[in-house]
């Protein structure tokens, strides 16, 4: 446990969300300022199934180095220059109110003590990162009073991690690749809040990877270096589906969102193929979860599902909550007591299902074997809010770390 202080501790707490990409980020055309080659655009995750919980807290008394405990973990954020990049931005913005407010607390120069944790295991391999930087900097940016915008917040969360930037906000959000060369218009905003189309629902279906992939910093650099599909992709199969997907967000209109989704996904996969030597992401068990969606969609007569996969085998499933039984329930029968996670407030309308919403006799039946051995778990949520300030704090008065 760290050491207590004399001096005052000012402490600020927030939650921050997942999000998952439905136009995918994949490639940088600056790796220093973390510039993306394409916009892309998300749905924010609800954190009442995943969140990170994230306390800033600075003290003069603190030891000279800022610190960093994740998931009870010390983290060496002195050879992350990405942590430290928005820390010193975030440091900027605040002596700047300090130098115009001489009665403020000099907290741009206190060190500081920055404790975090995940509410899901880090083995689900869920992409941590995004709900990680963005809790790092709604944390401090709170602690330090700025009155800087989540859209402008995002510039710096982006330097963290790409997909960080839109975990600033709840919702429907895009990431605009922007123009200037010093990233200046590289910003995330609001596309449409949750409450827009609050019954938009994730099923996550956790696949065992069985080795470690090609971390997605890396994979892209590979596939910007090497793959032909890519430009392609970034300059104008892009652009087109971002207007796309937008107006289907705006109409909500599922199977149109729905089909641009899984297009994206595939193309992204398919440029990963491209590079040279080639990456793969999906296994045969992804592969099952594509085609157990589409066996869905033909058998029910329209599109009521859509899979999106991120840089590993974990499928994430999209769907409307009137489509539940016809979604989740399907997975659910296909799955019996072979994967947990059937649980939590997304549940509660599907807890009394007794068949499956589309017999079982519909889809493939090497799906159902491939998926019940390879999914050993689900996490159901829906869309959901940006960052929360709560009271939660995870370093007390004295400035001990709390670590549960
Ligand atoms: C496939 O945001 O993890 O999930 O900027 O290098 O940290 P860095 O990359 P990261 O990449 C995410 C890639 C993706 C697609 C997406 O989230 O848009």
């Amino acid at each position: 446990m760290a050491s207590s202080t004399q001096s005052p501790v000012y402490r600020a707490t927030t939650t921050a969300p997942v999000n998952i990409a439905v136009i995918k980020y994949w490639g940088k055309r600056d790796t220093t300022l973390n510039l993306p080659t394409n916009s892309s655009l998300s749905v924010t995750l609800s954190q009442q199934s995943l969140r990170t919980l994230t306390t800033a807290s600075a003290s003069a008394d603190y030891p000279a180095e800022d610190t960093l405990t994740l998931n009870g973990k010390p983290q060496d954020i002195q050879s992350s220059k990405r942590t430290l990049a928005c820390l010193s931005s975030l440091r900027s913005l605040r002596k700047s109110l300090e130098d115009a407010d001489a009665s403020l607390p000099k907290l741009s120069t206190f060190p500081l003590r920055i404790v975090s944790e995940n509410n899901f295991p880090t083995a689900a391999g869920l992409a941590s990162s995004a709900a990680g930087f963005a809790a790092l900097v709604r944390a401090v940016a709170n602690l330090y009073e700025l009155p800087q915008s989540p859209r402008e917040l995002s510039r710096i969360a982006r330097q963290g991690s790409g997909s960080a930037c839109r975990s600033l906000m709840g919702g429907y959000v895009a990431w605009r690749t922007g123009e200037q060369a010093d990233g200046s218009d590289s910003l995330a905003e609001e596309v449409a809040p949750a409450s827009h189309w609050p019954e938009m629902r994730a099923l996550v279906l956790v696949v065992s990877a069985e080795k470690k992939d090609v971390p997605s910093t890396e994979g892209m650099q590979t596939t910007v270096a090497t793959s032909d599909l890519f430009a392609t992709r970034a300059q104008t199969v892009v652009p087109e589906r971002m207007d796309a997907i937008e107006a289907a967000i705006r109409d909500r209109d599922f199977p149109k969102f729905a089909e641009i989704t899984m297009r994206d996904s595939n193309t992204f996969h398919a440029t990963c193929l491209d590079s040279w030597p080639p990456i793969f992401y999906m296994n045969d068990v992804s592969r099952a979860a594509v085609r157990l969606v589409h066996d869905i969609n033909r058998a029910v007569g329209r599109t009521v599902a859509a899979y999106t996969f991120d840089a590993g085998p974990n499928a994430v499933i999209y769907y409307e909550e009137k489509d539940s039984e016809l979604v989740a329930g399907t997975v659910k029968a296909i799955l019996g007591s072979s994967a947990s996670g059937w649980e939590g407030p997304f549940y509660e309308n599907l807890a009394h299902l007794s068949a499956p919403g589309v017999s079982l006799d519909q889809i493939d039946t090497r799906v159902l074997d491939v998926l019940k051995g390879g999914v050993s778990r689900v996490i159901l949520t829906g869309v959901g809010e940006g960052p929360v300030a709560v009271e939660d704090h995870l370093v007390t008065e004295r400035g001990e770390a709390i670590i549960n």
